[in-house]
């Protein structure tokens, strides 16, 4: 396939977890990529191969979303799709968090959504086509004790999708969100950020329940490879959905979540986080 008539995928956090499947998938199925990371020394395998572009992007560095849509557009002439799927977990009592990590937390998921999906909409306007397509989480439309900045981010972005989509496609330009479940990436480990201190808080009874439980769940993830076909999904059916949950389990606890009051799914909540 030649530059010309392959459509382009920028992915943001393409060094790891779901956006390297996603990378990978893309690829594998013939799109031109450009695996966007904050350290490009990560992607020297994916940069290989020759319809993959390997370009510096932090999400937090506004300078260095404008230099990477630049490269992307001054390499293959578009972008199609974009994954805005960069982020990480924040995890620990609320109380404890300091101001920095609550900063940091909407700077990654949040504020850099907004900033890539700024700086790329004037290409897509010019094309008259395009999607944007956001990565939250399950976390986006039901909560677990402990995540609730991680939450914050999530539903943050699920809400700014769905109203994005209605702006946008007037403008030909579809915006999408994926709600992905717990997947077996490196999220639970150096991803995630804790509020606090081992025994030097107020939450250690509550908190060591949730550990337990999340721990017990830890074998029961998805795949990066499942969610990745989701995003591909979402990229290619040619419809104006909205919203796709990502996951082995992810349509039965969406359909579930709907149809419970808020009562049971409070109780539901507590039993799934051992309390
Ligand atoms: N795993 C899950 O259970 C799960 C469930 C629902 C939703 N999600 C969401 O899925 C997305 C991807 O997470 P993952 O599970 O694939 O975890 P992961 O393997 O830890 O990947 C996270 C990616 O985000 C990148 N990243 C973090 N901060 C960044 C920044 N400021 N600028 C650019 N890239 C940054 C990381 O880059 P570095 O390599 O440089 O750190 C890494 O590539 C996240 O938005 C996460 O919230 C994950």
């Amino acid at each position: 396939m030649s530059v010309e008539t392959s459509p382009v995928v920028l992915i943001t956090g393409a060094s790891s977890g779901i956006g390297q499947a996603a990378a990978h998938l893309f690829v594998e199925r013939g799109w031109h990529v450009a695996a966007t990371m904050r350290n490009p020394s990560d992607g020297t395998a994916q940069a290989e191969h020759q319809r993959v572009l390997v370009l510096p992007l932090d999400v937090t560095d506004p300078a260095s979303v404008e230099a990477a849509i630049a490269a992307t557009l001054e390499h293959f002439s578009r972008i199609d799709v974009v994954v805005n799927n960069a982020g990480y977990g924040l995890f620990g009592p609320f109380e404890t968090a300091t101001d920095e990590q609550i900063r940091r937390q909407f700077a990654t998921n949040v504020d850099g959504i907004f900033t890539v999906t700024r700086a790329v909409l004037p290409a897509m306007r010019r094309q008259g086509s395009g999607m944007i397509i956001n990565v939250a989480s399950i976390g986006g439309l039901i909560t677990l004790p402990f995540f609730s900045l991680y939450h914050a981010t999530k539903f943050a972005v699920v809400g700014f999708t769905e109203s994005l989509s209605f702006e946008l496609a007037p403008r030909g330009i579809r915006a999408k969100v994926i709600a992905p479940s717990e997947v077996d990436t490196n999220f639970s480990g150096r991803s995630l950020v804790r509020t606090f201190v081992e025994g030097e808080h107020a939450y250690s009874d509550t908190l060591s329940k949730i550990m337990a439980a999340m721990n017990a769940r830890r074998g029961n993830y998805s795949s990066a490879a499942l969610v990745a076909e989701t995003i591909f999904t979402a990229a290619t059916d040619g419809t104006d959905r909205v919203m796709y949950v990502a996951g082995s389990d992810a349509e039965q606890a969406f359909t579930l979540l709907h149809s419970l009051s808020e009562a049971e799914r409070l109780e539901m909540i507590r039993q799934l986080s051992g309390l």
